[in-house]
Protein backbone atom coordinates (compact mmCIF):
# COMPACT_ATOMS: atom_id res chain seq x y z
CA UNK A 1 0.00 0.00 0.00
CA UNK A 2 0.85 3.41 -0.37
CA UNK A 3 0.70 5.96 2.13
CA UNK A 4 0.46 9.66 0.85
CA UNK A 5 0.92 12.67 3.35
CA UNK A 6 0.19 15.85 2.67
CA UNK A 7 0.83 19.19 4.88
CA UNK A 8 -2.68 22.03 4.64
CA UNK A 9 -1.52 25.10 2.89
CA UNK A 10 -1.99 28.56 4.01
CA UNK A 11 -1.32 30.99 0.61
CA UNK A 12 -1.21 34.62 0.20
CA UNK A 13 0.10 35.35 3.49
CA UNK A 14 -1.17 39.01 3.45
CA UNK A 15 0.75 40.97 0.39
CA UNK A 16 1.87 37.78 -1.02
CA UNK A 17 -1.53 37.05 -3.19
CA UNK A 18 -1.69 34.24 -5.83
CA UNK A 19 2.19 33.93 -5.27
CA UNK A 20 3.37 32.82 -1.96
CA UNK A 21 2.39 30.24 0.78
CA UNK A 22 3.06 28.56 3.66
CA UNK A 23 3.10 24.59 4.77
CA UNK A 24 1.93 24.25 8.05
CA UNK A 25 1.88 20.91 10.32
CA UNK A 26 -1.63 19.81 9.82
CA UNK A 27 -1.84 16.74 7.27
CA UNK A 28 -4.09 14.87 5.40
CA UNK A 29 -2.87 10.76 3.79
CA UNK A 30 -4.64 9.30 0.95
CA UNK A 31 -3.68 5.78 0.80
CA UNK A 32 -3.83 3.65 -2.70
CA UNK A 33 -3.67 -0.04 -3.14
CA UNK A 34 -4.89 -2.39 -5.83
CA UNK A 35 -8.97 -3.17 -6.01
CA UNK A 36 -11.03 -5.95 -7.38
CA UNK A 37 -13.41 -3.01 -9.06
CA UNK A 38 -12.12 0.15 -10.99
CA UNK A 39 -12.87 2.34 -8.36
CA UNK A 40 -13.25 2.40 -4.36
CA UNK A 41 -13.41 5.37 -2.10
CA UNK A 42 -13.85 5.69 1.07
CA UNK A 43 -13.07 9.41 4.48
CA UNK A 44 -15.12 11.48 1.86
CA UNK A 45 -18.81 12.39 1.76
CA UNK A 46 -20.98 10.14 -0.75
CA UNK A 47 -20.88 12.51 -3.70
CA UNK A 48 -16.55 12.28 -4.24
CA UNK A 49 -16.72 8.71 -3.71
CA UNK A 50 -16.66 8.51 -7.86
CA UNK A 51 -14.29 9.12 -11.01
CA UNK A 52 -15.07 12.70 -10.07
CA UNK A 53 -13.03 12.91 -7.13
CA UNK A 54 -10.33 15.67 -7.10
CA UNK A 55 -7.47 12.83 -5.81
CA UNK A 56 -8.77 9.82 -7.92
CA UNK A 57 -8.95 13.09 -11.39
CA UNK A 58 -4.90 14.33 -10.25
CA UNK A 59 -3.72 10.23 -10.51
CA UNK A 60 -5.11 9.70 -13.46
CA UNK A 61 -3.75 12.94 -14.64
CA UNK A 62 -0.59 11.53 -14.04
CA UNK A 63 -0.91 8.12 -15.54
CA UNK A 64 -1.83 10.17 -18.80
CA UNK A 65 1.17 12.31 -18.75
CA UNK A 66 3.20 9.17 -17.87
CA UNK A 67 1.47 7.53 -20.74
CA UNK A 68 0.26 4.24 -18.42
CA UNK A 69 -2.82 2.57 -17.95
CA UNK A 70 -5.06 3.36 -14.83
CA UNK A 71 -4.82 0.63 -12.27
CA UNK A 72 -7.88 -0.59 -10.87
CA UNK A 73 -7.59 1.31 -7.24
CA UNK A 74 -9.04 1.83 -3.96
CA UNK A 75 -8.11 5.10 -2.29
CA UNK A 76 -8.93 5.42 1.44
CA UNK A 77 -8.36 9.22 2.39
CA UNK A 78 -7.92 10.35 5.92
CA UNK A 79 -8.52 14.02 5.87
CA UNK A 80 -7.95 16.86 8.52
CA UNK A 81 -7.86 19.81 6.07
CA UNK A 82 -11.39 21.59 6.51
CA UNK A 83 -13.11 21.66 3.21
CA UNK A 84 -12.88 25.31 1.54
CA UNK A 85 -11.61 27.15 4.37
CA UNK A 86 -8.32 29.00 3.04
CA UNK A 87 -6.01 25.57 3.89
CA UNK A 88 -5.63 23.98 0.76
CA UNK A 89 -8.05 20.97 0.96
CA UNK A 90 -7.88 21.15 -2.83
CA UNK A 91 -4.03 21.01 -3.35
CA UNK A 92 -4.33 18.17 -0.67
CA UNK A 93 -5.86 16.36 -3.16
CA UNK A 94 -4.28 17.38 -6.40
CA UNK A 95 -0.68 16.52 -4.92
CA UNK A 96 -1.91 13.53 -3.21
CA UNK A 97 -3.34 12.26 -6.41
CA UNK A 98 -0.35 13.30 -8.77
CA UNK A 99 2.33 12.00 -5.75
CA UNK A 100 -0.08 8.37 -5.45
CA UNK A 101 0.74 7.69 -9.52
CA UNK A 102 4.42 8.76 -9.22
CA UNK A 103 4.97 6.19 -6.19
CA UNK A 104 2.73 3.52 -8.12
CA UNK A 105 4.91 3.62 -10.78
CA UNK A 106 8.56 4.02 -9.13
CA UNK A 107 8.76 8.07 -8.91
CA UNK A 108 9.33 8.78 -12.30
CA UNK A 109 8.67 12.40 -11.80
CA UNK A 110 10.54 15.05 -10.31
CA UNK A 111 9.29 17.29 -7.76
CA UNK A 112 9.19 19.99 -9.94
CA UNK A 113 7.47 17.92 -12.65
CA UNK A 114 4.72 17.28 -9.96
CA UNK A 115 4.49 20.94 -9.03
CA UNK A 116 3.65 22.14 -13.08
CA UNK A 117 1.04 19.10 -13.07
CA UNK A 118 -0.32 20.59 -9.68
CA UNK A 119 -0.44 23.95 -11.18
CA UNK A 120 -2.24 22.98 -14.33
CA UNK A 121 -4.88 21.29 -12.34
CA UNK A 122 -5.21 24.47 -9.19
CA UNK A 123 -4.94 27.32 -11.68
CA UNK A 124 -2.13 29.12 -9.21
CA UNK A 125 0.78 27.36 -7.64
CA UNK A 126 0.93 29.18 -4.25
CA UNK A 127 -0.89 26.17 -2.64
CA UNK A 128 0.27 23.42 -4.70
CA UNK A 129 4.01 24.71 -4.33
CA UNK A 130 4.52 24.49 -0.35
CA UNK A 131 2.43 21.23 -0.11
CA UNK A 132 4.90 19.65 -2.10
CA UNK A 133 7.95 21.32 -0.57
CA UNK A 134 7.06 22.48 2.21
CA UNK A 135 8.59 25.90 4.03
CA UNK A 136 7.60 29.00 2.78
CA UNK A 137 7.31 28.89 -1.32
CA UNK A 138 7.50 32.04 -3.45
CA UNK A 139 6.44 30.77 -7.27
CA UNK A 140 5.55 32.49 -10.71
CA UNK A 141 4.35 31.44 -14.21
CA UNK A 142 7.39 32.39 -16.80
CA UNK A 143 6.69 33.25 -20.26
CA UNK A 144 7.07 29.59 -21.30
CA UNK A 145 3.87 29.04 -18.86
CA UNK A 146 6.70 26.56 -17.02
CA UNK A 147 6.20 27.22 -12.83
CA UNK A 148 9.43 28.41 -11.05
CA UNK A 149 9.58 28.19 -7.33
CA UNK A 150 11.42 29.24 -4.76
CA UNK A 151 11.86 28.39 -0.81
CA UNK A 152 12.77 29.93 2.41
CA UNK A 153 13.03 28.37 5.96
CA UNK A 154 10.78 29.80 8.11
CA UNK A 155 12.05 30.81 11.55
CA UNK A 156 11.16 28.34 14.19
CA UNK A 157 10.43 31.03 17.00
CA UNK A 158 7.33 31.82 15.40
CA UNK A 159 4.03 30.20 16.24
CA UNK A 160 0.76 29.77 14.06
CA UNK A 161 -2.57 29.34 14.80
CA UNK A 162 -5.08 28.33 12.58
CA UNK A 163 -8.97 30.24 13.63
CA UNK A 164 -11.38 28.45 11.03
CA UNK A 165 -14.48 30.01 11.43
CA UNK A 166 -17.70 28.12 11.18
CA UNK A 167 -18.45 28.94 7.79
CA UNK A 168 -17.10 29.16 4.54
CA UNK A 169 -15.94 31.55 1.44
CA UNK A 170 -16.14 30.81 -1.88
CA UNK A 171 -13.06 31.23 -3.67
CA UNK A 172 -14.72 32.42 -6.98
CA UNK A 173 -16.82 35.13 -5.11
CA UNK A 174 -13.66 35.76 -3.16
CA UNK A 175 -11.74 36.92 -6.32
CA UNK A 176 -14.84 38.26 -7.81
CA UNK A 177 -14.69 40.96 -5.04
CA UNK A 178 -11.52 41.94 -6.09
CA UNK A 179 -10.78 45.25 -9.07
CA UNK A 180 -9.31 44.07 -11.63
CA UNK A 181 -6.49 47.15 -11.94
CA UNK A 182 -4.14 48.17 -9.51
CA UNK A 183 -2.12 52.32 -9.28
CA UNK A 184 1.63 51.67 -10.14
CA UNK A 185 2.40 53.31 -6.24
CA UNK A 186 -0.21 50.11 -4.74
CA UNK A 187 1.95 47.98 -6.92
CA UNK A 188 5.36 49.77 -5.99
CA UNK A 189 4.01 49.33 -1.61
CA UNK A 190 2.91 45.39 -2.63
CA UNK A 191 6.70 44.65 -4.56
CA UNK A 192 8.70 45.98 -1.53
CA UNK A 193 6.47 44.43 1.18
CA UNK A 194 6.14 40.78 0.06
CA UNK A 195 10.13 40.76 -0.95
CA UNK A 196 10.68 42.56 3.11
CA UNK A 197 7.82 39.85 4.38
CA UNK A 198 9.81 36.95 2.99
CA UNK A 199 13.03 37.87 4.81
CA UNK A 200 11.38 38.64 7.54
CA UNK A 201 9.72 34.95 8.67
CA UNK A 202 13.20 33.62 7.37
CA UNK A 203 14.58 35.70 10.43
CA UNK A 204 11.59 35.55 12.89
CA UNK A 205 11.67 38.79 12.84
CA UNK A 206 7.89 39.87 14.78
CA UNK A 207 8.19 43.77 14.25
CA UNK A 208 9.20 43.60 10.74
CA UNK A 209 6.55 41.03 10.10
CA UNK A 210 3.68 42.80 11.05
CA UNK A 211 4.97 46.00 8.94
CA UNK A 212 5.39 44.09 5.88
CA UNK A 213 2.27 42.08 5.99
CA UNK A 214 0.28 44.77 5.72
CA UNK A 215 -1.99 43.99 2.25
CA UNK A 216 -3.63 46.38 -0.06
CA UNK A 217 -4.33 43.90 -2.89
CA UNK A 218 -7.38 41.74 -1.76
CA UNK A 219 -7.58 41.60 1.87
CA UNK A 220 -9.36 44.54 2.26
CA UNK A 221 -11.90 43.88 0.00
CA UNK A 222 -11.96 40.04 1.07
CA UNK A 223 -12.24 40.84 5.11
CA UNK A 224 -16.08 42.22 4.18
CA UNK A 225 -16.98 38.28 3.57
CA UNK A 226 -15.69 37.46 6.99
CA UNK A 227 -17.98 39.18 9.63
CA UNK A 228 -15.49 38.43 12.06
CA UNK A 229 -12.58 39.56 10.87
CA UNK A 230 -12.28 42.53 12.94
CA UNK A 231 -13.38 41.06 15.92
CA UNK A 232 -10.69 38.18 15.65
CA UNK A 233 -7.82 40.55 14.68
CA UNK A 234 -8.52 42.81 17.58
CA UNK A 235 -7.80 39.28 19.58
CA UNK A 236 -4.77 38.77 17.86
CA UNK A 237 -3.56 42.86 18.15
CA UNK A 238 -3.94 42.99 21.83
CA UNK A 239 -2.04 39.74 22.57
CA UNK A 240 0.77 41.33 20.44
CA UNK A 241 0.22 38.92 17.61
CA UNK A 242 -0.89 39.53 13.98
CA UNK A 243 -3.28 38.14 12.01
CA UNK A 244 -4.25 37.40 7.79
CA UNK A 245 -6.67 36.21 5.60
CA UNK A 246 -5.45 32.60 5.42
CA UNK A 247 -5.83 31.52 1.21
CA UNK A 248 -9.23 33.16 0.14
CA UNK A 249 -10.53 32.23 3.77
CA UNK A 250 -12.34 32.19 5.53
CA UNK A 251 -9.66 30.78 8.35
CA UNK A 252 -7.65 33.54 9.47
CA UNK A 253 -4.23 32.35 10.64
CA UNK A 254 -2.26 34.48 13.53
CA UNK A 255 1.43 34.59 13.78
CA UNK A 256 3.54 35.37 17.26
CA UNK A 257 6.88 34.47 18.43
CA UNK A 258 6.53 32.75 21.48
CA UNK A 259 3.99 29.67 22.99
CA UNK A 260 2.16 31.67 25.41
CA UNK A 261 0.88 34.04 22.91
CA UNK A 262 -0.58 31.46 20.46
CA UNK A 263 -2.18 30.05 23.49
CA UNK A 264 -3.57 33.52 24.83
CA UNK A 265 -4.77 33.65 21.08
CA UNK A 266 -6.95 30.59 21.24
CA UNK A 267 -8.21 31.12 24.40
CA UNK A 268 -9.69 34.19 23.67
CA UNK A 269 -10.80 33.10 20.08
CA UNK A 270 -12.88 30.08 21.28
CA UNK A 271 -14.35 32.66 24.35
CA UNK A 272 -15.82 34.22 21.42
CA UNK A 273 -16.11 31.68 19.24
CA UNK A 274 -17.12 28.43 20.53
CA UNK A 275 -17.64 26.69 17.51
CA UNK A 276 -14.41 27.80 15.71
CA UNK A 277 -11.74 25.20 15.19
CA UNK A 278 -8.12 26.32 16.47
CA UNK A 279 -5.02 24.56 16.11
CA UNK A 280 -1.52 25.79 16.79
CA UNK A 281 1.13 24.75 14.20
CA UNK A 282 4.19 25.07 13.08
CA UNK A 283 6.07 25.10 9.60
CA UNK A 284 6.46 22.14 7.83
CA UNK A 285 9.85 21.68 6.26
CA UNK A 286 9.37 18.27 4.00
CA UNK A 287 6.52 18.73 1.99
CA UNK A 288 4.70 15.42 0.39
CA UNK A 289 5.60 12.28 1.77
CA UNK A 290 5.59 8.81 0.04
CA UNK A 291 5.90 5.75 2.28
CA UNK A 292 5.32 2.28 1.51
CA UNK A 293 3.59 0.00 3.65
N1 LIG B 1 -4.44 32.60 -3.98
C1 LIG B 1 -5.76 32.04 -4.01
C2 LIG B 1 -6.75 33.14 -3.69
C3 LIG B 1 -5.86 30.98 -2.96
O1 LIG B 1 -6.48 33.88 -2.75
O2 LIG B 1 -7.75 33.28 -4.38
C4 LIG B 1 -7.20 30.31 -2.93
O3 LIG B 1 -7.21 29.18 -3.75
Amino acid sequence: MIEIRVPATSANIGVGFDCMGLAVSLYSTANFESSSQALEITGCPERFQNKNNLIYQAFVKACEFLDRPVPNLKITIKNNIPISRGLGSSAFCIVAGLAGANAWFKNPLTKNQLLDLATQIEGHPDNVSPAIFGKLGVSFIDEHQDVQTVHFDVSSKLHFVAMIPDYQVSTEKARQILPTTMSYSEAIYQIGHAVALSKALENGDLPLIKQAIVDKMHEPFRSQLIPDYQTAKDICEGASGLMYISGSGSTLMAITDNETTAELIIKDIKKSFPNWETHHLNIDTTGVISTIK
